[in-house]
């Protein structure tokens, strides 16, 4: 019995949704074996991810199977997305950077974002949202303020609300004030938003955009590393069609779609909770298949979903374990397995150091 025989069981275990190996992305390591032994670290390439427990149960037996191997001693370890540096990234201390974007407004872009937001807190991730929606920053009533901002000398500590970080246009905008924005002025704003904020080391930060493919949209990825973006679409044709659009301007400035969310695929009645396909039905699908990107999943148009943004308590959090806030979890867990497998593929691209200091 030797490691490489161990090594070699594992080589032959796929990340699952990818084609490279557990090995070859280093999600397992520290293969050893001594005396009957294996152990290995089995090194879960994201905060609370569903796959876990799959995972571990693939390797044990595969370790297991080695001819020789009388026990396995396998340490399972969550580990955070890698963090990139860059001249342009205003918030390098952010692991992954999500914009949620639609074509059209009023498609549930805010409400989404809070819900998954908290849906990703609940999963063990330190998460923040930018409300960088100009025209309609809503946020604020959706989260409700439990913490409120704060300044810190001239840095902006962000509001606290269901355990997630959050700042706002909204806060720097008078109510009522004609919200004209030109180029220039939402570019400083997103700015400051990004820069002078303690924003700390959060795995997620979620931004809220205005509608459509306008200033907001560019600023933002030109002033941090977006990871990608997300189109909240309905299941109508001319949101589709709108959505596209957004989708077209992402690819122009390549950030890559994550997914497609379809909100309001469906009515729940709410006294006797069955459901409807009033608009017509997979248009979420259709254009995630057209464009070749991820369908992460549907949120159905429930009135409890509304009450819980209209009174500062998403329904994620307000009833955690509702069929609806069930929705929002499974929509957190597709999108934290396309952005684990993006931070996975990385690794392999990586270049070795052409030499290492301090080596023994
Ligand atoms: N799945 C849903 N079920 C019921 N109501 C919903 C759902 N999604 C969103 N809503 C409600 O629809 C309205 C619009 O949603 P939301 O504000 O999230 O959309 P938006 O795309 O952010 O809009 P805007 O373009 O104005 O920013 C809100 O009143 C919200 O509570
Ligand atoms: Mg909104």
């Amino acid at each position: 019995m030797s490691t490489a025989k161990v090594i070699e069981a594992l080589e032959a275990i796929p990340y699952p949704g990818m084609e490279e190996d557990l090995i070859q992305l280093k999600v397992v390591k520290d293969v050893t074996v001594a005396d009957g032994t294996a152990s290995a670290t089995l090194a879960m390439p994201a905060v609370g991810s569903r796959l876990r427990p799959e995972l571990e149960a693939q390797v044990r037996q595969a370790m297991e199977q080695v001819e020789g191997v009388e026990r396995v001693d396998l340490k399972v370890v969550e580990e955070t997305l890698s963090l990139e540096y860059g001249e342009r990234n205003l918030i390098p201390e952010v692991r992954c950077v999500v914009a949620v974007s639609s074509g059209k407004g009023g498609v549930g872009k805010s409400t989404v974002t809070a819900n998954l937001a908290i849906a990703l807190t609940q999963m063990g991730n330190k998460v923040g949202i930018l409300d960088a929606d100009i025209l309609g920053p809503s946020i604020p009533t959706m989260m409700g303020v439990e913490r409120p901002l704060e300044m810190f000398g001239k840095r902006l500590i962000p509001a606290l609300s269901h355990g997630v970080y959050y700042i706002s246009f909204g806060f720097f905008v008078k109510d009522k004030d004609p919200v004209i924005w030109r180029g220039p002025m939402i570019d400083g704003m997103m700015r400051q938003l990004l820069g002078d904020v303690e924003w700390r080391d959060l795995d997620y930060i979620l931004v809220d955009l205005p509608p459509g493919t306008g200033d907001a949209q560019l600023s933002l990825s030109q002033l941090a590393k977006l990871d990608g973006a997300i189109a909240v679409t309905t299941p109508q044709d001319v949101a589709v069609a709108d959505v596209k659009k957004g989708m077209g301007m992402f690819q122009k400035v390549e950030v890559p779609i994550l997914g497609v969310i379809e909100n309001m695929s469906s009515f729940v009645c709410p006294s006797c909770g069955t459901e409807t396909a009033i608009f017509s039905e997979g248009g979420g699908t259709m254009l995630a298949s057209e464009y070749k990107v991820p369908f992460l999943g549907k949120v159905p148009l429930d009135p409890v979903v509304r009450e819980g943004g209209d009174t500062g308590q998403p329904i994620v959090a307000a009833q955690p374990d509702s069929p609806q806030a069930k929705r929002f979890l499974e929509l957190a867990q597709a999108l934290s397995e396309q952005v684990t497998q993006r931070n996975l593929k990385k690794r392999l691209t990586h270049v070795k150091p052409v030499f290492t200091l301090n080596q023994a």
